[in-house]
């Protein structure tokens, strides 16, 4: 007798080593949806794995959230020094900041002032930033060209 089983792996009972006398142990434990519940199940399974990636990407979406640009533009004087009025650097060792990709530009000023990236220079300037003052920086540099 073949058995088909829900993933289309065909197996013959006639084939199971028969003289081990352990043919239950030999034939390979594979779920058979051989019931309409079995597949419901699989179903499920599916669209739960589906709604927790759509969780997982919405519920990272706050993290670049655009901030107020103009806020942000007045914010930036204290950044003017060295990475330019325009987001533009005049110093060659220091990074162009304009029209940086918004969420990079979160993450690496948080990681500044959370000590996860260490440079003295950027340090005391993020220090006193809220998330806010960071999303709006990042909303104004990114705009930038
Ligand atoms: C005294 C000079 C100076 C000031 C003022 C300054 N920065 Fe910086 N900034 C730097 C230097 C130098 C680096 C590169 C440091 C490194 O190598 O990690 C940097 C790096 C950065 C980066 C990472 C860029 C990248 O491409 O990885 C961001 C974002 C940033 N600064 C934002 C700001 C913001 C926002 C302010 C104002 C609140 C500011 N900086 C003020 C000197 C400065």
């Amino acid at each position: 007798m073949i058995y088909r089983n829900f993933f289309s792996i065909k197996y013959d009972d006639n084939a199971r080593p028969s003289n081990t006398g352990c043919a239950d142990k030999v034939a390979p434990v594979i779920p058979k949806a051989n019931s309409f519940s079995n597949l419901m199940e699989v179903i499920t399974m599916k669209k739960q794995a589906l709604l927790a990636i759509t969780i997982a990407i919405t519920g990272m979406s706050p993290a670049i959230q655009a901030g107020d640009a103009a806020a942000g533009k007045t914010k930036s004087a204290a950044c003017a020094g060295c990475h330019g009025a325009n987001g533009i650097a005049g110093n060659k060792n220091y990074p162009n900041l304009a029209g940086q990709n918004e969420g990079y530009l979160i993450k690496a000023t948080k990681d500044y002032r959370d000590g996860n990236r260490k440079d003295p220079m950027m340090a005391s300037f993020v220090k006193g930033l809220s998330d806010a003052d960071i999303a709006n920086l990042s909303t104004y540099y990114s705009s930038l060209k």
